[in-house]
């Protein structure tokens, strides 16, 4: 069975996460979910626990045990890493190689292997250009990009910053799951 890690973050398209990971499980994939704290206001993790049978992961200090260190565990097992929904946040961070939660700690510790990232936000941040720099910067270190999508934002605006839409994220981690599988061989 394939393992992926699935990073919620705290934007209002939060509540989509659940259909994605609900379309994993039904593909029998194994989804682990990191949420970082501010998902857990916009989402609770009891419905991704229900969803993939698995323990949700938020704080890096929490049931540490000498033989298991987590976020490099939890990296070392899954064959992937994606992040959806994407703050303008957790972009910043991971452009500048901050490590400081349990989910910036295990992108961090991927090694190489596909992480793909699903921007949503209003649009007025999108087009911020430290996000668009944060973006490029990732791009070239070869994180995958899926969305935003252009559309009504929560906030009432219209523009680019919607989450993609869900199939589409779905589809696109299957086939870099697919293409890294076939590299590995
Ligand atoms: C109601 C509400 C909705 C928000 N939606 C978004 C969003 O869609 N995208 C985003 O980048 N930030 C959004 N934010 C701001 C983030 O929650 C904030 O930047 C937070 O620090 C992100 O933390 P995280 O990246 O660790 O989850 C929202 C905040 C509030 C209060």
């Amino acid at each position: 069975m394939k393992n992926i890690l699935l990073g919620v973050t705290g934007g209002i398209a939060a509540y989509k996460a659940a259909e994605i990971a609900r379309l994993f499980v039904k593909r029998h994939i194994s989804v682990k979910v990191i949420m970082t704290k501010n998902a857990r206001r916009f989402i609770t993790p009891l419905t991704f626990q229900t969803l993939t049978k698995h323990k949700v992961y938020t704080d890096m200090f929490e049931d540490v045990f000498y033989e298991d260190v987590r976020h490099i565990s939890l990296a070392k097992e899954a064959a992937l890493a994606l992040i959806a929904p994407a703050t303008a946040d957790i972009i910043g961070k991971l452009a500048g190689g901050i490590a400081d939660d349990m989910l910036s700690a295990v992108v961090m510790a991927m090694a190489g292997k596909p992480v793909i990232i699903c921007p949503a936000m209003n649009t007025a941040m999108w087009k911020n250009t430290i996000v668009q720099d944060n973006v490029e910067k990732l791009k070239n270190h070869g994180y995958t990009f899926v969305g935003p999508a252009e559309g009504e934002l929560a906030c009432g605006d219209t523009g680019s910053g919607a989450l993609a839409e869900v199939n589409g994220i779905v589809n696109a981690t299957l086939s870099l799951l697919e293409k890294s599988a076939a590299d590995d061989r």
